[in-house]
């Protein structure tokens, strides 16, 4: 099995250009269903999530092209099965995002249950009962999720709780139902903003997006567009913390600041100097050590629980002491053990960290539970002193583009091994 291995100590310095969100373009992929001709999508990652869903597009009959570097089509017209096995769904969860998008453009989708995940139960009763406001029949039988309508009918939903899965799901099942439906207590992602954007250009009636309601009219059909996938701020924010822990310059290309204020105002508040514009971010440590910072992760626009792991891998090596609460998802602190055997200070009381930075961590071999917890174990081991192996990486190729590469850009001794 590959692992990585990082030798710590080096400040990050240089330029990096972040990739397509994986968040968004997930959704986007399944929407491209909606379609009725080939779809090309631009700044398209290159992920293993990505390459799964393209399998799955695939499996229902769809054709998916390699149009050059960062370039998706899918011709959705040749679709034959609205049924989504459990071999593919197991393996991602967002697969489960094209229920609605099936189950609005041919009136009936089967999608397998995705089951456990690591970093908490994640169930998907929010995706059913969204789908059942806008009339459609659905019963869980098997393992799979079978829903049904003749056509699907406009109406108000409220979520009970902010879900960005329900949220898109519902938004695509919208696009092509009798009237008009508004979404409250929508998430406000902008990996929601995109995939509107997206829907919008092929003809959906959207608006809102962005805000806690949606109102969408629903329209006969959608035709095929061409869509750029919007900048990953995960990625974008976990080099920023990359650049913060080694006291290093960074520029960021690609990217986009202005969905990313929660995380430019911690590391502000960690010490950093920012300067951003449209698509450019540098940050600048000058060699300083960061302050703690306390985070409570909540719904967009609060600070992401896909980038906790990373700054608890900052306040490790911080000046103080900080609390970190994760409101999201139970079961998400999976990297503090691994954090310790690099020498780290944390304590857990249920949903809460405390985590006391110390003066430096020294290299172990860890252990990769999951996507954001692997990141944050290079970027513990970027300043580690001695080697820092993490095992488990595949983890990490769901949803991180080249990461040793753009590291190495930096200056990082990081390689890949096995
Ligand atoms: C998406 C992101 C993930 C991110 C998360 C929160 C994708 C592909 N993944 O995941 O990276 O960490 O948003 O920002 O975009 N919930 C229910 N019932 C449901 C659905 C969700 O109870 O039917 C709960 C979840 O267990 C969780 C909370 O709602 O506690 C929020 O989850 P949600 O926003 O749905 O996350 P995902 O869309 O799965």
């Amino acid at each position: 099995m590959q692992k990585i291995v990082v030798e710590g100590g080096r400040p990050l310095n240089g330029e990096v250009r972040i990739s397509g969100a994986k968040n968004a373009v997930l959704p986007i992929l399944c929407a491209t269903l909606l379609a009725d001709g080939p779809m090309t999508l631009r700044n398209v990652p290159h992920l293993h999530d990505v390459h799964t869903t393209a399998r799955l597009l695939a499996e229902l009959g769809a054709r998916v092209g390699d149009g050059g570097p960062g370039v998706v089509t899918v011709d959705p017209t040749s679709v034959h099965s609205q049924v989504a096995p459990y071999e593919l769904v197991k393996t991602m969860r967002a697969s489960v995002l094209v229920l609605g998008p099936l189950l609005a453009r041919y009136g009936h989708a089967e999608v397998s249950l995705p089951g456990g995940c690591a970093i908490g139960s994640r169930p998907v009763d929010l995706h059913i009962k969204g789908l059942q406001s806008l009339g459609a029949q659905i019963s869980v039988e098997n393992g799979f999720i079978k829903a049904r309508a003749e056509r699907l009918r406009g109406a108000r939903h409220v979520f009970d709780i902010v879900s960005v899965g329900a949220t898109e799901n519902v938004l695509m099942a919208a696009v092509l139902a009798e009237g008009r439906t508004v979404l409250e207590n929508a998430a406000m992602e902008p990996e929601i903003v995109d995939l509107a954007e997206c829907l919008i250009a092929m003809g959906a009636n959207i608006s809102g997006a962005g805000t806690g309601r949606i109102v969408v009219e629903g329209v006969e059909k959608l035709r095929a567009c061409e869509h750029s996938v919007v900048a990953d701020r995960i990625e974008a924010g976990t080099f920023l913390v990359a650049a913060a822990m080694t006291g290093g310059r960074v520029t960021l290309t690609h990217a986009r600041p202005d969905t990313m204020d929660a995380v430019l105002d911690k590391l502000k508040e960690a010490g950093a100097e920012l300067d951003c514009d449209d698509d450019r971010i540098t940050i600048d440590m000058q060699g300083r050590r960061p302050k703690s910072v306390d985070i409570t992760t909540m719904p967009h626009p609060g600070f992401p629980t896909d980038m906790q792991a990373q700054f608890m891998a900052l306040n490790c090596v911080a000046d103080g002491v900080a609390v970190m609460n994760e409101t999201i998802f139970e079961n998400r602190f999976m990297h503090v053990n691994e954090l310790l055997r690099l020498g780290a200070d944390i304590r857990i009381d249920g949903h809460t960290a405390v985590v006391r930075g110390v003066p430096r961590l020294s290299g172990a071999p860890v252990m990769a539970t999951d996507l954001r917890a692997s990141a944050s174990l290079i970027l513990a081991g970027l300043v580690a002193e001695g080697t820092t192996t993490i095992d488990r990486i595949y983890h990490l190729d769901r949803g991180y583009e080249n990461i040793e590469q753009k590291l190495s850009g930096l200056g990082a001794r990081i390689s890949r091994i096995g």
